[in-house]
C-alpha cells in the first residue's frame, strides 16, 4: 500500500464537523435512508429509479447471477430524454443547462435545455445518417467543448455506445481504444486551447486511422480554425454535417441494459480495460447520488463540476448526473491557470456557483498559490465543496473548507471508480458528520466491507482491502469482450466480493479512512495509471532493456511516476548524453500513452535491484524514489546495486 503510511498517521485526525441544523432540515435526504435501505435495499433503488422517466416499467430489480448483474430488468427508457427532453416537456426549456466557459477570456456560450435539446437532435440526425445505429460504437476524442456532451447524449438518444478518450490521450492510445470497441465514427475538433495556446487534435486522429480499419467517418468540430489535413470522403466539418439537420429527432427508447458507454482505464496488468456501462441502473445511481450527495436544488444551484469529460467523473457528474437532474452548470474548457492563477474563482463569481467538486491535486496546487487569490473573489455563493479521485489529505481538506468554503460548506469526499459508475461512500450533506480527510462510509444502498487477505470481515474496527459486497445499479456490467478478465480482475480475489484494488480501515468510531491503491496502479493527479503500462512504454524504446516504474509520493499530485531504466548499449555515447536520452525516453512515453504518463525522473541504471529468484524488489525502488531509508536489502541478489541507483535518485532529487 504504497500511500498507507502517510494517510494511517493522518487518520488519527480527531476533529468533527457536525452538519449545522438549518442545513440538516432542508436537506434532500434525510438520516432515515440508511435505515430504510438496509432494511430493502432494492426497494430503495426501485424508488430512485422512479425518479426517472421510463417508457415501460421494469418487471424486476435486479437478476443476479455471480458477478452478472442486470438492473430494471424489462425496463425501458431513453437516456438523452431523461437528461434533456423531459427537462423541457415540465417548462424550464428556457433554463440555462450549460454555461460553458472557453479558455480565452470572453470566449463563452449559454446552452439553455431547450437549445441543447436541439443540438443534440440534430447530432443525433447527423449520426444516423452517417450510419451510425443502436449498437454501434463511436469514439470521442475532444476539447472541453459543448459538443462533447451534446455528443455523447446523441449517441445515448440513438442507442449507440460512446468511448471517450482523454483529450491527453496519444495516438497510439488512441488506435488501442477504437479497435477494441471497433468504432464506425470518431468525433473529433481541430484542435483547443492548452494555456492560451492553440493545440492540435485531428493529427493524433489522422494518425491513429492508418491502423483502424473500422472507422467510416470522422466528424470535425472547428475550435481553433487552425490548418488540418483532410481525408475527402471521410472527414466532415461538425458544422456542415450537424447543422443541416433536422431539428427534431423522435427518440426510441432502449432497454434498460443497453450498452450506454465504454470507459478505458488502467488496471494492474496488460492494456487498459474497456469498462462496459448501461443505461437504466446508470443513470438512477448518477442522478439519485448527485442529487443526494450535493443536496442538488435544480430550481437554484449553480453546479460545476471540474473534470474532463475523458474520465469517469466527466460522464457521471458532468454529463449524466447535473443534466438528468436538470441543474444549471458551469463547464471550463482549459486550465486553472489560464488567464491568471484566480481564474477558478472568478469564474465562481461571475456564475455565482454554489457547488463545486474537483480534486485533492488542484486543491493542493491552490495552497501552493496562495490564499490571496481566492479572497480576491466573492464566493459567498457556495454551499457545497466535493472532492474526488484520489483520497484527501487532512491539511487540504480543512484549506478547502476554510479558505474556498468561508467555513460554511460542507465538505463532501466521494469515494469510488470508473467501474463503480457513481459515488459509493461519501458523506451527506446534512446528514453526516465529517472528518477531515475521511470519505466517512457508504451512501444507502450501498453495502462496502473492509477485509484481510483471506476475506474474512474485519468487523466494526480495523485496516484491510475495500470490497462491495452487494450488487449496486451503476456497476460495471463487465470488461468490453472479456467476460474471464472481469471475473478475474474484479471477483477472483475474495470469494463473492467485488475487489476495488484500495486499501481502507474503519477507525474506533467507524468511520472509513480510504488508503489508497493495493496494486500496482498509480493514482497521478487523480488519473489511474498502471506501472506495467508505463513499463510496457518504456521497453518499447529500442534502447531500453528493462524498467521498473514506482508511484512516489508526490505532494502536489498525490504520486509521481518515477521509472528505473537499463539500457542496451551506453547512452552517454549519445549526441545528447545521458539527460538527452531521459528527455527522449519521456517524450517516448508521451508518445506511446499521453503526457500525463510522463514519468517525474528516470534513473538510468546499470542493473535493478532483484532477488536472488530474479524478481525486482519494487519495495526498494519506492523507498528510493521516496528518499526514504532503504528497507531490508539482504534478499537482493547483489546489494550494491540498490546503492548505485539511491546515489543517482539523490542527484536527480537535489537537481530538480
Ligand atoms: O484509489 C481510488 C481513487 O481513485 C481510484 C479510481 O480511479 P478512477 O477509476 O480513475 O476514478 C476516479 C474518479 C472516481 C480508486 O480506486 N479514489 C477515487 N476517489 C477517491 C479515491 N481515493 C480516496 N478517496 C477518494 N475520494
Amino acid at each position: 500500500m504504497t500511500q498507507q503510511t502517510g494517510l494511517e498517521a493522518l487518520s488519527t485526525e480527531s476533529r468533527r464537523f457536525d452538519p449545522p441544523t438549518e442545513l440538516a432540515a432542508a436537506a434532500n435526504v434525510k438520516a432515515e435512508a440508511y435505515e430504510r435501505a438496509a432494511q430493502d435495499r432494492l426497494g430503495f433503488w426501485a424508488e430512485q429509479a422512479g425518479r426517472l422517466q421510463w417508457e415501460t416499467p421494469w418487471d424486476e430489480v435486479l437478476d443476479w447471477q455471480p458477478p452478472f448483474a442486470k438492473w430494471f430488468v424489462g425496463g425501458r427508457l431513453n437516456v438523452a430524454v431523461n437528461c434533456v427532453d423531459r427537462h423541457v416537456d415540465a417548462g424550464n426549456g428556457d433554463r440555462i443547462a450549460l454555461h460553458w466557459v472557453g479558455e480565452p477570456e470572453d470566449d463563452t456560450r449559454d446552452l439553455t435545455y431547450t437549445e441543447l435539446k436541439r443540438q443534440v437532435c440534430m447530432t443525433a440526425n447527423a449520426l444516423e445518417s452517417l450510419g451510425v445505429s443502436a449498437g454501434d460504437r463511436v469514439c470521442i476524442y475532444l476539447p472541453m467543448v459543448p459538443e462533447a456532451v451534446i455528443s455523447m447524449l446523441a449517441c445515448a438518444r440513438i442507442g449507440a455506445a460512446h468511448t471517450v478518450v482523454f483529450g491527453g490521450f496519444s495516438s497510439q492510445a488512441l488506435v488501442d481504444r477504437i479497435t477494441a470497441a471497433e468504432a464506425k465514427v470518431v468525433i473529433t475538433a481541430d484542435g483547443g486551447y492548452r494555456r492560451g495556446a492553440p493545440s492540435a487534435l485531428k493529427p493524433a486522429v489522422d494518425e491513429a486511422l492508418e491502423r483502424c480499419p473500422s472507422v467510416t467517418n470522422v466528424l470535425v468540430v472547428k475550435r481553433t480554425r487552425q490548418d488540418v489535413d483532410w481525408v475527402e470522403g471521410r472527414d466532415l466539418w461538425w458544422s456542415d454535417a450537424v447543422d443541416s439537420q433536422p431539428e427534431e429527432h423522435e427518440a426510441q427508447a432502449f432497454d434498460a441494459e443497453q450498452p450506454l458507454f465504454l470507459l478505458y482505464t488502467s488496471g494492474s496488468t496488460g492494456k487498459p480495460k474497456g469498462i462496459l456501462h448501461t443505461s437504466g441502473g446508470y443513470l438512477t445511481q448518477a442522478a439519485w447520488t448527485h442529487w443526494a450527495v450535493f443536496d442538488l436544488k435544480p430550481e437554484t444551484d449553480v453546479y460545476w463540476c471540474t473534470a474532463d469529460v475523458g474520465w469517469v467523473t466527466g460522464h457521471s457528474y458532468l454529463t449524466y448526473g447535473p443534466l438528468a437532474n436538470g441543474v444549471t452548470q458551469v463547464m471550463y474548457e482549459g486550465t486553472p491557470d489560464a488567464g491568471g492563477r484566480d481564474r477558478w474563482w472568478s469564474i465562481i463569481a461571475k456564475y455565482g456557483v454554489t457547488i463545486l467538486y474537483t480534486a485533492p491535486t488542484a486543491i493542493r496546487t491552490f495552497m501552493k498559490w496562495g490564499e490571496d487569490l481566492p479572497a480576491k473573489h466573492d464566493m459567498s455563493s457556495l454551499r457545497v465543496l466535493g472532492s474526488v479521485g484520489e483520497p484527501i489529505n487532512p491539511e487540504a481538506w480543512m484549506w478547502y473548507r476554510r479558505v474556498i468554503g468561508g467555513d460554511r460548506c460542507p465538505i463532501v469526499d466521494t469515494w469510488w471508480q470508473t467501474e463503480t459508475g457513481a459515488i459509493m461512500v461519501s458523506p451527506l450533506p446534512g446528514v453526516t458528520s465529517t472528518k477531515p480527510g475521511s470519505a466517512m462510509g457508504p451512501l444507502p444502498g450501498i453495502a462496502v466491507d473492509v477485509v484481510d487477505g483471506e476475506g474474512v470481515s474485519v468487523g466494526e474496527t480495523g485496516g484491510g482491502f475495500l470490497t462491495l459486497s452487494e450488487p449496486w445499479p451503476s456497476m460495471l456490467r463487465g470488461i468490453w469482450g472479456d467476460d474471464e478478465r472481469y471475473k478475474d480482475t474484479y471477483w477472483s480475489r475474495f470469494e463473492g466480493q467485488y475487489f476495488a484494488g484500495d486499501g481502507a480501515k474503519w477507525d474506533e468510531d467507524h468511520v472509513l479512512w480510504l488508503l489508497g491503491r493495493v496494486d500496482d496502479v498509480m493514482n497521478i493527479s487523480g488519473h489511474r495509471i498502471s506501472t506495467t503500462e508505463v513499463e510496457s512504454a518504456l521497453v518499447s524504446h529500442p534502447k531500453v532493456a528493462e524498467a521498473a516504474v514506482v508511484g512516489a509520493a508526490d505532494p502536489t499530485t498525490g504520486q509521481a511516476i518515477v521509472a528505473f531504466v537499463t539500457v542496451k548499449g551506453d547512452v552517454t555515447d549519445d549526441e545528447s548524453g545521458a539527460e538527452g536520452f531521459v528527455t527522449e525516453l519521456r517524450n517516448h512515453v508521451a508518445k506511446e500513452i499521453g503526457a500525463i504518463a510522463k514519468p517525474r525522473q528516470i534513473v538510468l541504471s546499470p542493473e535493478l535491484p532483484k532477488t536472488r529468484s530474479g524478481k525486482i524488489m519494487r519495495r526498494l525502488l519506492v523507498d528510493i524514489a521516496e528518499r526514504r531509508e532503504l528497507g531490508d536489502v539482504t534478499t537482493l541478489a547483489d546489494p550494491t546495486v540498490v546503492t548505485q541507483i539511491d546515489e543517482t535518485m539523490g542527484k536527480l532529487a537535489s537537481k530538480s
